[in-house]
């Protein structure tokens, strides 16, 4: 069905056979295909629908992640989808260009959904981005690298959630989907939105050879762009980055050992780890990209949020499966907030295991780290941020538009086992 002045999409959550070669055909899990799903796409002020139909044969969810949307669209573990029925939400685009994502968030399987491929981007553009000179030819200049770690045992993507932290770590490296993945490259730039799609793993991407320019973090453009040997995102985090390449040559993006900071063995985090993650070839002669322009900063104003407005602070303290001392508990309401309140969230992780902190609704800007500015990589708008064990981060957000004092949002874990083993909270903007 489609109502006029709406942009529809449709997804169905389906069971396929995924070929991975060189390992075997597997049963995988996707959205309109076997693994993975269709990139989703909108622009700010457009009135959006999805249509999700369930064929899993088991309850899903669709959540989007990094939307502001009312909480009855959300699509967190209130919003189940219970097999071969349908959910069609519907909100009106209403934040800056970004790469969000949407996944699955049934309480206590979102890990096994994700992992087993059920996962898509969702790409958000605005006046801003239109007027950028970026590259932005989606699939040619402009690339969306989901990036994930899988299991195989004898060919079958092997889910197994064995308790050992910070959950799953894979010896592959899947890219979109695919084993040893490349990309043919045809012009002089191409924009990277990285996506850690991954339930437990973080990765430092870095090429062997050049740096990164990151132009965009989880909710939108930074204020300038960065040059950046290395970027670093935690399971949920986006980036994206603009890399220049030369005629003929071959270059590989890697993940290097990751500084997960005060994580006592970093190896059982997979912190040591470093393996290519996709190999880029440049044809023997590449169209030109227009000289880079990004948004200007004032063109982001009107989105922003200032500390002083803070009228709540709360605090949030993560340690073993529970934050604040209890476990999600799907029918109690842990935060309430008010419609146009700023608020600033004081967040630690008190135990040296990686978490990655996520809120639903919101896009957040990082006051503090330890007492400090943010450097500037995460000085943008962002809805996931890795913490460091025993380090205060202090979040500054405003909660805008859509009461609903029954419907709750999340908050939680991005590292999926934590999250599924109870490691999210609940709040309710009214
Ligand atoms: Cu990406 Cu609550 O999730
Ligand atoms: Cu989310
Ligand atoms: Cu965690």
């Amino acid at each position: 069905t489609v109502e006029s002045g709406v942009r529809t999409f449709q997804l169905t959550a389906q069971k396929g056979i995924t070929d991975f070669p060189g390992i075997g055909e597997s049963e995988t899990w996707g959205f309109n295909g076997a693994f993975l799903g269709p990139t989703l796409r909108a622009t700010r002020g457009e009135k959006v629908a999805v249509q999700v139909d369930n064929e899993l044969g088991r309850p899903t969810s669709v959540h989007w992640h990094g939307m502001h949307l009312p909480a009855a669209m959300d699509g967190g573990p209130h919003q189940m989808v219970e097999p071969g029925a349908t959910w069609t939400p519907s909100w009106t685009v209403d934040q800056p260009a970004s790469t969000l994502w949407y996944h699955p968030h049934p309480h206590g399987e979102t890990e096994e959904h994700v992992y087993r491929g059920l996962a898509g981007m969702f790409i958000l553009d605005d006046d801003a981005s239109a007027a950028a000179s970026l590259p932005n030819e989606y699939g040619v200049d402009d690339l969306p690298l989901i990036v994930q770690d899988k299991k195989f045992d004898d060919g079958e993507l092997e889910y197994d959630r064995n308790g050992s932290e910070p959950g799953i770590l894979g010896d592959t490296v899947l890219v979109n989907g695919t084993v040893g993945p490349y990309a043919d490259v045809s012009t002089e730039r191409v924009r990277l939105r990285l996506l850690n799609g991954s339930t437990a793993r973080t990765y430092t991407f870095a090429f062997e050879d050049r740096p990164m320019t990151l132009i965009a973090t989880d909710g939108g453009f930074l204020d300038a762009p960065l040059s950046q040997e290395r970027v670093r995102l935690a399971p949920g985090e986006r980036a994206e980055v603009v890399v220049t390449f030369e005629p003929g040559e071959t270059v590989r993006l890697r993940s290097l050992k990751t500084d997960l900071g005060g994580i006592v063995v970093p190896q059982t985090a997979g912190g040591n780890d470093e393996f290519d993650v996709i190999e880029f070839r440049a044809a023997e002669k590449l169209t030109p990209s227009p000289e880079p322009s990004w948004p200007a900063a004032k063109d982001a104003a009107a989105d922003e949020v200032h500390e002083s407005e803070a009228s709540v602070t709360r605090e949030f303290v993560l340690n073993t499966r529970e934050i604040n001392g209890e476990e999600m508990d799907m029918s109690r309401i842990d935060e309430v907030a008010y419609v146009g309140d700023t608020e600033v969230w004081n967040v630690k992780s008190t135990q040296p295991i990686p978490h990655s902190f996520h809120i639903h609704d919101v896009q957040f800007r990082i006051l503090s780290i330890d007492g400090k500015a943010p450097p500037p990589e995460l000085a943008g708008p962002k809805d996931t941020i890795y913490l460091q064990p025993n380090v205060d981060y202090r979040l500054l957000m405003r909660f805008e538009d859509y009461a609903d004092p029954a419907i709750p949002y999340m908050y939680h874990c991005h590292m999926l086992m934590h999250e599924d083993e109870g490691m999210m909270g609940q709040f309710v903007v009214i």
